[in-house]
C-alpha cells in the first residue's frame, strides 16, 4: 500500500510531548465541565476528596473514581448530561439486554467529533475519499450504522446506508452498487458469506477491498478465515456507546498489530478488573476510558468491562490497544477454570470438518456446570470426520484452557445467524442457583 503519511489529519500529526500536553489540557477542561454540571460527578468526586483543579498533571487522573454502567443506569435516562437538553441533538441508546438500557447523547460539536474520528478511523483502515462504502453496521439506536454513516460522509465516501438484515438484498447490493469497504460486524461477514455461497457467487471475486469489523470480539483465525474467504483487508474497528460509538479506536491496515486508540479524544487506562489499581503499561486488565472532548455526556473513568492492553504506538504516534480478548461479563468460570468465547473460537476455526459457527450453551447438573461447544459442520464433513472434529475440539479445550467440555456437532446451517452482534453464550442454568 502507498505511504499514507500525507493523508493524516493534524492530530494525528501530534508528537508525543505536543499530545500530553493537549490532553492534559482537555482533561483538565473535561474534569471542570463534569464537576460544573453534572450532579453526579460533583457528588462523586467531592466523596472522593478531589477537586477538578487537583488534576495537574496526567499521573493525577487516578485519583478521581470510576464511572460505571451503574452509574449511567441510575442516572436514566438525561441525569449524566452536561449540557440543557436543548442543545443535545441525537440520542442513542444500548440494546440493554442486561437490564435498563443507557442512553447517551450528542451535541453538534461531539456529532461532528464522532465523524471525524470514525472518517480517520476508515482511512486508517484503507478507504479513500471517493469509495463506495457499504454499511450494513444496524441504524438505529445502536451506534453502529449511523456512527459508521456519518464517518464515511465526512471522509468523502458514497455510503450505501444497508443497515443489518435482509441477506439476501445486502449481496445483491454489493453485487450491483460495487463497494470497495464494508463496515459490519465479523459474525454478519459470515452470514453474507453463506449468502454469496447460496447465490453462487465468488466471495473473492467482488469489488471489496477492505473490511471494517467490530462491535464484537473476534480473533486473528477469524481475521484470516474472513480474509481467504473475501481476499480483502479485515481490520478491527473498537468503541462503545458510553464513550462515543465506533471509532474509539482503529486497527491500521499497513500492521494490523491492534488498535491505534486515538488519544487526543479518548484517555486510555488499564486497572485490575478487581481491585481498580492502576496498571503499568503493558499489563492486561480492564480498560478505562475518560473523554477529553465530549459536551454533551463526558465520561470520567468509565470502566468498559473490556479485557486488554495498551501497547506502544507502531503506524501512529499514538498508543495502541491490543485485540480484545473478551469482556469480563462475558467470561465464563468452569470448574475454576476462566475461559472466554474467543478462545473457543480460535480453537473452533481451525479445526477441520467444522464451520466457522459456534455456540456456547452453559447447563448445571447437580451443582456441577456444563460447557456444551456446539459447532456445525462443514456440508462436505460425513460421520467419521465430524467425530473426529469433535474429539478434536474436546482436546484442544482441555490442552490449552484446561477445563472438561462436552462438543456436538450440529448441521449444516442449524444454529442462528448472526445479523448484528452474536450472542455465543446461552446460559441455560437455573436462574437465582447458587
Ligand atoms: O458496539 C460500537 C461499535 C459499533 C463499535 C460498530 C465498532 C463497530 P456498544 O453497543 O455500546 O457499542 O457496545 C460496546 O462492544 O464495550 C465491547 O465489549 C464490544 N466491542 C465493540 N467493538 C469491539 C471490538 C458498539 N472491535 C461494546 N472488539 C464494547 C471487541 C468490541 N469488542
Amino acid at each position: 500500500m502507498a505511504d499514507a503519511t500525507d493523508l493524516l489529519d493534524a492530530g494525528e500529526r501530534l508528537r508525543p510531548d505536543e499530545l500530553r500536553e493537549l490532553q492534559l489540557e482537555r482533561l483538565r477542561t473535561t474534569l471542570r465541565h463534569a464537576y460544573d454540571n453534572v450532579p453526579f460527578y460533583r457528588e462523586s468526586f467531592d466523596k472522593a476528596g478531589v477537586r477538578p483543579e487537583d488534576c495537574r498533571s496526567l499521573a493525577d487522573l487516578v485519583r478521581f473514581p470510576f464511572t460505571t454502567k451503574a452509574d449511567l443506569r441510575d442516572n436514566y435516562p438525561y441525569g449524566m448530561f452536561a449540557v440543557p437538553r436543548e442543545r443535545i441533538r441525537r440520542l442513542h441508546a444500548s440494546s440493554g439486554t442486561t437490564g435498563r438500557p443507557t442512553v447517551v447523547g450528542y451535541t453538534d460539536s461531539d456529532l461532528s467529533m464522532w465523524a471525524d474520528m470514525v472518517a480517520r478511523s476508515i482511512r486508517a483502515a484503507g478507504g479513500r475519499p471517493g469509495d463506495i462504502v457499504h454499511v450494513a453496521y444496524g441504524y438505529g439506536l445502536f451506534t453502529g450504522g449511523l456512527g459508521a454513516h456519518y464517518g464515511a460522509e465526512r471522509l468523502g465516501c458514497t455510503v450505501v446506508p444497508a443497515s443489518g438484515g435482509m441477506t439476501a438484498r445486502q449481496v445483491q447490493l454489493i453485487r450491483d452498487l460495487q463497494p470497495s469497504v464494508i463496515m459490519v460486524t465479523p459474525s454478519y461477514m459470515l452470514t453474507l458469506l453463506d449468502e454469496f455461497e447460496r447465490q453462487g457467487v465468488d466471495p473473492r471475486a467482488t469489488s471489496l477491498r477492505v473490511g471494517v469489523f467490530g462491535a464484537e470480539p473476534w480473533t486473528e483465525r477469524m481475521r484470516h478465515e474472513i480474509e481467504e474467504r473475501f481476499a480483502i483487508d479485515a481490520v478491527d474497528i473498537y468503541g462503545l456507546s458510553e464513550v462515543i460509538g465506533p471509532g474509539v479506536a482503529q486497527e491500521c491496515v499497513e500492521t494490523k498489530d491492534g488498535l491505534t486508540v486515538w488519544e487526543d479524544h479518548f484517555y486510555p487506562e488499564v486497572v485490575d478488573p478487581i481491585t481498580g489499581e492502576a496498571l503499568p503499561e503493558g499489563e492486561r486488565g480492564e480498560l478505562v476510558f475518560t473523554s477529553l472532548t465530549k459536551e454533551a455526556m463526558p465520561v470520567v473513568r468509565y470502566r468498559t468491562r473490556d479485557l486488554t492492553r495498551l501497547l506502544p504506538g507502531t503506524a501512529r504516534a499514538f498508543r495502541r490497544m491490543e485485540k480484545i480478548t473478551g469482556r469480563s461479563d462475558d467470561m465464563v468460570i468452569l470448574r475454576g477454570v476462566n475461559l472466554f468465547p474467543t478462545q473457543i473460537e480460535e480453537i473452533v476455526l481451525r479445526t477441520p470438518g467444522v464451520a466457522p459457527h459456534f455456540q456456547l450453551r452453559l447447563t448445571r447438573e447437580g451443582r456441577l456446570d456444563r460447557l456444551t461447544v456446539r459447532a456445525e459442520a462443514r456440508p462436505d464433513a460425513g460421520a467419521e470426520a465430524r467425530e473426529a472434529a469433535a474429539r478434536s475440539i474436546v482436546a484442544a479445550v482441555k490442552d490449552g484452557i484446561g477445563v472438561s467440555v462436552d462438543v456436538e456437532i450440529v448441521e449444516p446451517e442449524s444454529l442462528e445467524r448472526s445479523v448484528g452482534k452474536i450472542r455465543r453464550i446461552v446460559d441455560l442454568r437455573p436462574k437465582n442457583a447458587g
